[in-house]
């Protein structure tokens, strides 16, 4: 077998965010872009070599063409085995457990997760490490510090591999498995939950059902569990063709993106539970009768009905820091400890595998468990199915229950998209800014705390800093300043806006919140450093 070798120059912005290396699909089509950047995921992560490596992603656009060079590179490589998903199909949560159980050095992940897929949109390259998680700070630095010096990289000259079938090819000295990871996946999700006690109360409660997969990467797991394991009709399916544009759909599970499963719900009563997931499987979004669950009152539902996730013994939760105190709340009532941690799922890891924690989530529709070491959407969903199917009661029900006992946290992100200078800029000032406006008023609004979150990690001392300012106003309201580590053009700024109310838990969103929200735009200097009277997208 011929191994190619060419010379190459570093690109200087393959410095992985939030979550992986994201950018436009047509920087990746950049000659060699690729191929820099997965020698240097090759070269921080020296273990590879004579290793295993876990590969998939989540269908779409260029996800095949890369799939492709990343083999002949691993071969080059020499790194022992590849698992790779059918057709390069895996989801990030399934990626992680096999990952986990195929004790594999690590995995990657082509997807650019909640972000639209196609020529014009987005791709991104992940690399989880061998615990099945992100890869941490540490390895991501490891890996930009390595695309900086890269001068050559090289490949397997030889045809592209038929990896549309379940089959092990032997080339080199590295064996190329192709796995179609449905199975494997249901029956991770079979372990986990009672399958045939919720099928059983399925059909007794006459339980219907609407799961969205939006043309991304969990429609087949999606029908092998509701439809083919959990007896539920076709029709609970919407959307689960995997396809590489995602049928044009805007793969991020929130109310604003998915319309057609919205008005089914609005439509049609007799259907009391809806789901979505995003791209690449790792995000969720619950919806009852009347409006969907806010992601941080789903981690502290999730927490509250522990009992009702088939024997789930919970240690400890954690939260990504702008996620609302929802779950604080009910982590008191039951003596447990409760972690805040930095925006990214990477940061749950240590926590994870140290045993201290075993739900977590985030306010941006993320939430999981200690099965896998990244969110997990269809988890999350079965989890609430095993709460809804043993309690007998609807979605609304048990979010109404959870506020008349803990009060209820109103939360919203508002966005605001802002050229990089602005957004640094405005961030930067707000950091500056928190010694002098701690203890003050705003607009008769007390500033009880005003701090930068830097993190140091309570099991590995890893330290994160500036990773968002925090404002804590009276009456627990709060106001969380970041910028998005996910984008792929400019800047943008995210204003988590929250308040807590005992008593009044019925208030629509936007209202409740309008004047912490204003108070948020004011306080930054919207308007002044980026001319912006009002968000671009607003989340609740
Ligand atoms: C966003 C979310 C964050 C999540 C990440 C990956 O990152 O805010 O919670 O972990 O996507 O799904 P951001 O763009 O804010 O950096
Ligand atoms: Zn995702």
């Amino acid at each position: 077998m011929k191994i190619v070798t060419i010379d190459t120059l570093p690109f200087d912005d393959q410095n992985p965010g939030t979550s992986g290396l994201r950018k436009k699909t047509e920087v990746f089509q950049n000659p060699t872009y690729v191929e820099n950047f997965i020698t240097a995921i090759f070269k921080a992560s020296g273990r590879l070599k004579g290793g295993i490596l876990v590969l998939g992603g989540d269908g779409r656009y260029y996800n095949d063409v890369v799939i492709q060079k990343i083999l002949k590179m691993a071969i080059a490589f020499e790194i022992r085995r590849v698992i790779v998903g059918q057709n390069g199909i895996l989801s990030t949560p399934c990626a992680s457990h096999l990952i986990r159980t195929r004790q594999a050095e690590g995995g990657i992940i082509l997807s650019a997760s909640h972000n639209p897929a196609g020529p014009d949109k987005d791709f991104g390259i992940k690399y989880n490490t061998k615990n099945g998680g992100p890869a941490t700070e540490d390895v991501t630095g490891a890996i930009y510090n390595q695309s900086k010096n890269i001068s050559f990289f090289s490949f397997a000259d030889v045809d592209d591999f038929d990896i549309s079938k379940e089959h092990t090819i032997e080339a080199g000295s590295t064996t190329i498995e192709v796995l179609d990871t449905t199975k494997i996946y249901a029956d991770l999700m079979e372990s986990l939950f009672d399958f045939s006690m919720m099928k059983t109360k399925i059909k007794e409660q006459n339980l219907k059902i609407r799961f969205d997969a939006m043309n991304a990467v969990t429609g087949g797991y999606a029908r092998e569990i509701f439809v083919n394991r959990l007896g539920l009709d076709e029709s609970s399916l919407l959307n689960c063709v995997t396809l590489s544009d995602f049928g044009g759909l805007h793969p991020d599970p929130n109310p604003t993106n998915t319309h057609e499963l919205i008005s089914v719900m609005k439509n049609d009563s007799s259907i009391s539970f809806g789901s979505a997931s995003d791209g690449d499987g790792d995000r969720n979004m619950i919806v009852g009768g009347k409006s969907a669950v806010v992601p941080s009152d789903s981690l502290a539902i999730l927490c509250a009905n522990s009992q009702y996730l088939n024997g789930l013994k919970v240690e400890g939760v954690a939260r990504s820091m702008p996620t609302s105190g929802a779950v604080d709340r009910v982590a008191k009532e039951l003596n447990m400890n409760c972690y805040e941690t930095p925006t990214g799922w990477k940061f749950f890891g240590s926590l994870l595998d140290a045993g201290k924690i075993t739900l977590c989530g985030e306010e941006s529709y993320g939430t999981g468990s200690n099965h896998v070491r990244e969110k997990d959407g269809l988890w999350t969903i079965l989890a609430w199915l095993s709460i809804l199917t043993a309690r007998n009661m609807s979605v609304d029900e048990i979010v109404e229950e959870h506020w008349a006992k803990y009060g209820r946290d109103y939360f919203l992100r508002n966005d605001y998209n802002v050229s990089s200078e602005q957004g640094a800029n405005i961030y930067n000032s707000l950091a500056s800014a928190t010694k002098s406006l701690k203890g003050t008023s705003v607009d008769n609004v007390k500033i009880l705390d005003a701090y930068v979150f830097n993190y140091e990690d309570p099991i590995n001392g890893n330290k994160a800093d500036n990773q968002g300012v925090i404002l804590d106003l009276e009456n627990e309201s709060r106001l969380v300043y970041r910028l998005s580590g996910t984008g792929t053009v400019g800047a943008t700024l995210r204003v988590y806006v929250s308040a807590y109310d005992k008593n009044d838990t019925t208030s629509p969103v936007p209202s409740k919140l309008n004047a912490v929200s204003i108070l948020g735009a004011k306080l930054a200097k919207l308007q002044e450093l980026a001319n912006k009277d009002k968000p671009d997208l607003s989340v609740f």
